[in-house]
């Protein structure tokens, strides 16, 4: 146990309502790094449903599906003769046994490193067949490695004929079984030909039926994220602009769909979460969308801003997708997918951390001229730095990301205490402690983030919103460390980064207390502090809230004077939700998922005046509840009539 160190004085002033905290201040942001969507958030099992991962050329690599059988007995290729003109490519399977093996031979995907198949849950498969003759063939989960069927249907193709080609198969399975890590099998037992082509198995419970992992939408849900920043980061440039995302081929049926490569993050995606998708979940979140799109400019290759024009009409007609109405032309596909009203879109970005690139400024501007033409209200975000120097264009916001040094992050708790008080302000959409103090998601890291976080609160007044580093990574493609919920097939847990979060989520839309933090030495190398006034909208009362991290290796008396409260106006009991833990590099694993999670805590005697002993090493949130004079007033109602 550390020695009790120095006294400090918090000293908060209630007296008035305080600043008001912008009602957006924190959020997430949405990746598709590290499998995060594909193999991720959304539920789609199969992995290359379209057989288009290996490109678009025969023969093309099918990874990772894999072959059911031995040679002799099967043989898999690919062809260009799929019903999707953006999708040619198709699997042939040539069945060559002619007494095949009881199970069949044929072809299984493993998924995104397996398949999580659950007895008693109902999967939809959706698979497109053509054959050459009338068969049955066999859909199965099974486990792992092949040897236990968890679910199977046999399905009818009829022959190919001129008035029919390709079958559309829709199934569902009741796998009588488990395996967290199980595979898909489509196999025949008689000899001839078929195809296949886009597949794909889903659980039937999805977030909202939306297609969104369950588990992992609600862990979103705890953080009550206020907005959206999607689909990226360096996804949004790509490495070239070949393989940069693009809204419009990420929308409409998800057959026709044609996938692309991330290069970037090095793999690919069917881009079943789309446009559509990234809109329904911010709606499903209740936060607010904010679209960062490509800017003509990739990691690699710029386009001029003499023929920028084509890409400033495709996000203008990006927008009219979102938020046109249902007879627009855009719009029109938008309600074709079930969301007749238009999605709200308040805030884009123009590019990702392009200032410096050649076409940056030029393109910028007519990007900027464009939207601001046609939507006026819609806040445009720029990639430039406008905390130290005014930009010299047009911008309703500034880009502003920080990956670093644990002690770092802690002392940018000051980092916008100088910043111009005027002008755009800042939208610190990536920060996080990476680097050895960061680990696969530290404690050490967590607690510095939250004194970064708790200087943004203190600098409400010039930044508007901010959101951590990257939200999810499959634990089998780590491509980018630390990310706030880390997951594989069927299970998932919180960094102690997201838990810090957690801590931060009633902040937006409060009122920020003046508050100063003193003591006899630089108060300010250890601690951090902030208090807030709110009221939670779901039991209707307002609560007093203190943030205090102490970044020191002792622990501290932290003696709090709130002015402007009379005694009788704070309840007696207060909370304190704490995050500590024994050592600083502590992490939160599959085994282990709840190491490092914030503790519990209730403090009586709480009041105007009161000693509250900081641990060492720990961030502290401690949660007042007010007794306003309208609650004293229905208090001793109750009791009267009591
Ligand atoms: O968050 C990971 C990457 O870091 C993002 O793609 C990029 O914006 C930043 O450099």
């Amino acid at each position: 146990m550390a020695s009790l160190g120095q006294i400090y004085n918090l000293t908060v002033d209630a007296s008035q309502s305080g600043r008001p905290i912008p009602p957006n201040l924190f959020g997430i942001f949405f990746e598709e790094i590290n499998h995060a969507g594909a193999g991720g958030l959304w539920a789609e099992l199969v992995a290359n449903r379209g057989f288009e991962a290996g490109g678009q050329s025969t023969p093309s690599n099918i990874a990772p599906w894999s072959v059911i059988g031995d040679a002799a007995s099967v043989q898999l290729s690919t062809e260009r003769i799929s019903l999707f003109a953006l999708n040619p490519v198709a699997l042939r399977v040539d069945v060559l046994c002619s007494k095949c093996p009881a199970g069949g031979v044929g072809v299984y995907n493993p998924g995104y490193w397996g398949m999580n198949i659950i007895a008693g849950s109902q999967y939809k498969v959706v698979c497109w067949a053509l054959s050459l003759d009338d068969r049955n063939i066999s859909i199965s989960f099974t486990s792992s490695d092949g040897s236990r069927t968890l679910a199977q249907q046999y399905v009818s193709l009829e022959a190919a004929s001129s008035s029919q080609t390709w079958n559309k198969l829709e199934i569902l399975l009741n796998p009588s079984d488990t395996d967290h890590y199980g595979r898909l099998s489509i196999t025949a037992t008689q000899a001839g030909v078929f195809w296949l082509d886009q597949v794909s198995a889903m659980p039937l419970d999805t977030y909202k039926g939306h297609g969104f992992r369950n588990d992992l939408v609600l862990m979103l849900q705890d953080l009550k994220p206020r907005f959206l920043r999607f689909p990226g980061g360096c996804f949004v440039e790509g490495q070239w602009l070949r393989n940069a995302f693009r809204w419009r081929q990420s929308i409409g049926p998800w057959e026709e769909r044609p996938g692309h490569f991330g290069d970037v993050w090095g793999y690919w995606t069917d881009d079943g979460l789309g446009f559509f998708e990234f809109f329904l979940l911010a709606e499903d979140l209740k936060a607010t969308p904010i679209w960062v799109f490509n800017n003509g400019i990739s990691h690699t290759d710029e386009v001029s801003s003499s023929v920028i024009q084509p890409f400033v009409q495709d996000v203008m007609n990006g927008i009219e997708f979102a938020r046109g109405p249902a007879n627009s032309t855009w719009g029109s596909i938008r309600a074709s997918m079930g969301h007749p009203e238009p999605f709200s879109l308040e805030y884009v970005a123009i590019g990702n951390e392009d200032c410096g690139k050649q076409y940056y400024h030029d393109n910028y501007i007519k990007f900027y001229e464009a939207i601001n033409d046609t939507y006026p209200d819609i806040g445009i975000i720029s990639n430039c730095d406008g905390s130290y120097r005014r930009l010299d264009h047009p911008a309703d916001m500034y880009d502003f990301h920080i990956y670093t040094s644990a002690n770092r992050l802690f002392a940018m708790n000051h980092q916008f205490d100088s910043t111009l008080r005027s002008g755009p302000k800042a939208f610190v959409s990536e920060y996080a402690v990476t680097g050895k103090d960061a680990g696969k998601g530290s404690f050490y890291a967590a607690l510095a983030e939250a004194s970064f976080l708790i200087g943004i609160e203190t600098n409400s007044d010039v930044v508007e919103m901010a959101s951590y580093a990257p939200l999810f990574v499959n634990d089998n493609d780590r491509r980018w460390n630390p990310d706030a919920i880390v997951f594989d097939a069927w299970q998932s847990y919180g960094t102690p980064s997201y838990w810090v979060q957690t801590l931060f989520k009633n902040s937006s839309g409060s009122s920020l207390l003046p508050s100063i933090i003193t003591g006899k030495d630089s108060a300010s190398n250890i601690l951090a502090a902030s208090a807030l006034r709110r009221f939670d909208d779901d039991n209707g009362l307002e609560f007093l809230d203190i943030k205090i991290v102490n970044f020191g290796k002792t622990d501290v008396l932290v003696t709090l004077q709130i002015f402007g409260l009379l005694a009788n106006e704070i309840n007696q009991e207060a909370a304190i939700s704490r995050l500590m833990s024994e050592n600083i590099m502590d992490e939160n694993t599959f085994s282990q998922q709840q190491k490092v999670v914030p503790k519990m805590e209730t403090l009586q005697g709480a009041g105007a005046n009161m000693d509250m002993k900081i641990p060492a090493l720990s961030f502290n949130v401690l949660e007042c509840q007010l007794i306003t004079p309208l609650h004293q007033l229905m208090f001793s109602q109750s009791n009267s009539r009591g």
